[in-house]
């Protein structure tokens, strides 16, 4: 009997230690799924494509412009190609209600209001989004969402919005040494969960410019994409990235060594294209040519960028449509293995950029800094490929396969020109 007893308390205890376990175990996973899901919640797995009204329009978006560019939209055959958002940027705000707190939209330009033009973008089968700001003004001095994030969150899910472009005007620590890090994260963080306290998808773009190093934090207070640069103004080189506007080729650079911090529903934004706007847009800055517009749309697809066009869709060039409408460059930008390009090889100003695609495929971006025209030849090797083996290759801006020399890829490039090519290993 004793004998009995004793093996009853041995296998109770061996129930609860297991059991036990099991329940560590159990809430680990819980925390580890949690964490994940938070994270990873479905939303941007691909890097956002759309439009935004800042470039071309500024102060003088209208719900007129916001359905005359839904319609472009569809009309173009832009939304067959993957661009889906409709942003409006800054300048749709009217006044807050002092007793409740609701923001207004502007009257004026808004006179249907903000739900009715929701409505409306998603009738032509797209997705709306909106602008605020982290401080107490946006950057265009207009009432901001600082200490109304659960109210303004609210109303954007109720308006049908999709996605906030969230910037960092107007934040009073701005420039401070101590608290400035965590100033931003809490601020992120508060309309971060304010957006996910309505229970409404919505892609959460961060847009605090780069200098609090957003790729850090970004992911963890709810953001999908976060700004690493300030604005891309319409020019080419303009060699700082401390304040508006700076060029294409900084924004590059910017980019440049960033690519751990990327991935499906984490990106990296080098700011909205200026592709087409001939320095007629809102934002100005001199204008670029075709193919410092086409570099643009290479490295930023090279990048898996959001593609955000900055330009007046409803009057495009067919050199501009042939460059936002080139299918197998967004492929690139939105080959579902979502990896950033990184620079593999670089001399005299010209650079080889390698990005891995789906099913053993390499995008390859050889690009020429230079103003004067540049012959180049990169072996695989330099290209960190296997050197032996052998590769189909696709020119992906004249749309047919290529013949290059055995175990090295070449071009002749004009001056900003950058060629992209897909590198399909042969089955032998
Ligand atoms: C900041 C942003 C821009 C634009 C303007 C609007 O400069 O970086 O993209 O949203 O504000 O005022």
């Amino acid at each position: 009997m004793k004998k009995f007893k004793h093996r009853i308390v041995i296998v109770t205890l061996i129930f609860l230690i297991v059991s036990y376990g099991c329940q560590i175990r159990k809430s680990d996973n819980t925390e580890a799924m949690d964490s994940t899901a938070s994270a990873m919640d479905g939303l941007a797995l691909n890097p956002p494509m759309g439009w935004n009204s800042w470039n071309p329009f500024g102060k003088n978006v209208s719900e007129r412009v916001i359905r005359e560019t839904a319609d472009a939209m569809v009309n173009s055959g832009l939304k067959d190609a993957g661009f889906e958002y409709i942003v409006i940027d800054d300048y749709w705000q009217g006044t807050r209600d002092s007793a409740t707190g609701i923001l207004s939209c502007n009257p004026e330009r808004f006179p249907s209001g903000i739900k009715a033009l929701a409505d409306y973008v998603h009738s032509r089968g797209l997705k709306f989004g909106i602008y605020s700001d982290a401080g107490t003004l946006t950057c265009g001095d207009q009432p901001a969402s600082y200490g109304y994030e659960d109210i303004d969150a609210k109303m954007f899910a109720e308006w049908g919005v999709d996605y906030l472009k969230y910037d960092y005007c107007h934040c009073p620590d701005y420039g401070s040494e101590n608290n400035d890090y965590r100033m931003a994260i809490d601020r992120y963080k508060s309309m971060g969960d304010a957006l996910k306290a309505t229970g409404r998808p919505i892609v959460y773009s961060i847009c605090e410019w780069g200098p609090r190093s957003p790729w850090l934090w970004g992911k963890e207070v709810g953001g999908h994409l976060w700004r690493i640069s300030y604005d891309v103004g319409d020019k080419w080189d303009e060699p700082r990235n401390e304040h508006s506007q700076i060029g294409i080729l900084t924004a590059i650079d910017a980019m440049t060594n960033l690519e751990r911090f990327s991935g499906p529903s984490a990106w990296n934004d080098p700011d909205m294209l200026v592709i087409g706007l001939r320095n007629s847009g809102y934002i100005k800055g001199g204008g670029c040519n075709d193919i410092e517009y086409r570099t643009q749309m290479s490295m930023w697809c090279m990048f898996s960028a959001p593609l955000m066009i900055g330009c007046d869709i409803s009057s495009m060039s067919e050199e501009t449509k042939a460059i936002l409408l080139n299918k197998d460059i967004i492929a690139i930008d939105q080959d579902p293995l979502g990896k950033q390009a990184f620079r593999v090889w670089r001399k005299d100003g010209i650079e080889a950029w390698q990005k891995p695609l789906t099913g053993s495929r390499f995008a390859i971006a050889l690009f020429n800094r230079n103003s004067f025209d540049k012959s180049m030849k990169v072996s695989l090797k330099e290209l960190e490929l296997d050197p032996v083996a052998e590769f189909n290759v696709y020119d992906v801006w004249k749309h047919f396969a290529v013949k290059q020399p055995s175990g090295n890829l070449t071009a002749d490039l004009k001056p900003h020109e950058c060629q992209v090519f897909v590198l399909d290993k042969k089955t032998l």
